[in-house]
């Protein structure tokens, strides 16, 4: 991963553009990178907008062709790639950081990055996979509208190497896609569960518009957030729960 690498100064979002790129021209190899000093519509999770500062943050996007996934099993997918960027970021910080469900990046209570993978789907089967990474490595601040965004840079107080960042997750995330490709999704899991925020703390959620406390007690196989509350256990998917942070 990583070996095939474009660096483009601008663009609308490297999803978009390795998407675009997937569909009209001839097949690119596995593990392409595209990445971009700027981007001027970058899409996160649920329709959000993702912003960067141009020059200072790791925006990139991967592709992969985990042809041995099926559709019911992409969470795992979801998984590694998590899994590979906090590894990755842990080595970097010292500790501290955390997975919010599904695939955010979190350093104590801030967000570090965000991961938007999208599926081109054949029937049951994921044919490519075109994984977004956006993290922020050495913007200083940030706008009034993200006030739960950090940095490396404001974590360790000095900016950090971009191109070794991205090589050091390339790594790690290749080291878990062949983990999952020779079938390890329980050992990938275990790690994840490891790194999730809130495992087993008592927390307030939002659902429905209600506010309640519960415990994160682990995930669905088909990546369903799994909350213990008031002596039962419910399972929610992301539009159905959300995680209040302070
Ligand atoms: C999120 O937290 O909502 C996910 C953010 C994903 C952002 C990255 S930046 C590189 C890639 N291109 C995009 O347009 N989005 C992803």
């Amino acid at each position: 991963i990583g070996q095939n690498l474009v660096t483009l100064k601008e663009v609308d979002s490297t999803n978009t553009f390795l998407k675009n790129l997937v569909s009209n021209s001839k097949p690119l190899p596995e593990g392409t990178v595209i990445m971009a000093e700027d981007q001027y519509a970058g899409r996160g999770q649920q329709l959000n907008r993702w912003f960067t500062e141009a020059g200072k943050n790791l925006t990139f996007s991967i592709l992969l062709k985990p042809t041995f996934l099926l559709l019911n099993d992409q969470f795992a997918l979801t998984q590694a790639i998590s899994l590979g960027v906090a590894k990755a970021l842990s080595d970097v910080t010292g500790g501290g950081i955390k997975i919010k469900w599904p695939n955010d990046i979190y350093h104590n209570n801030r967000k570090l990055g965000g991961i938007l993978i999208e599926n081109m789907v054949q029937g049951t089967q994921i044919n490519q996979s075109v994984i977004g990474i956006g993290l922020n490595i050495n913007q200083q601040q940030f706008p009034e509208h993200l006030p739960h965004a950090t940095s490396v840079r404001q974590i360790l107080q000095k900016d950090y190497d971009l191109k070794a960042l991205l090589s050091e997750i390339c790594s790690q995330i290749e080291a878990l896609y062949l983990q999952l490709k020779a079938g390890k999704a329980d050992e990938i899991n275990a790690a994840y569960l490891s790194f999730l925020f809130g495992l087993n703390e008592t927390r307030n959620f939002r659902s429905n518009g209600e506010v309640f406390e519960g415990k994160i007690t682990g995930v669905t196989s088909r990546g369903l957030l799994k909350i213990a509350q008031a002596g039962a256990e419910h399972e929610y998917n992301l539009k159905e729960v959300e995680f209040l942070i302070d």
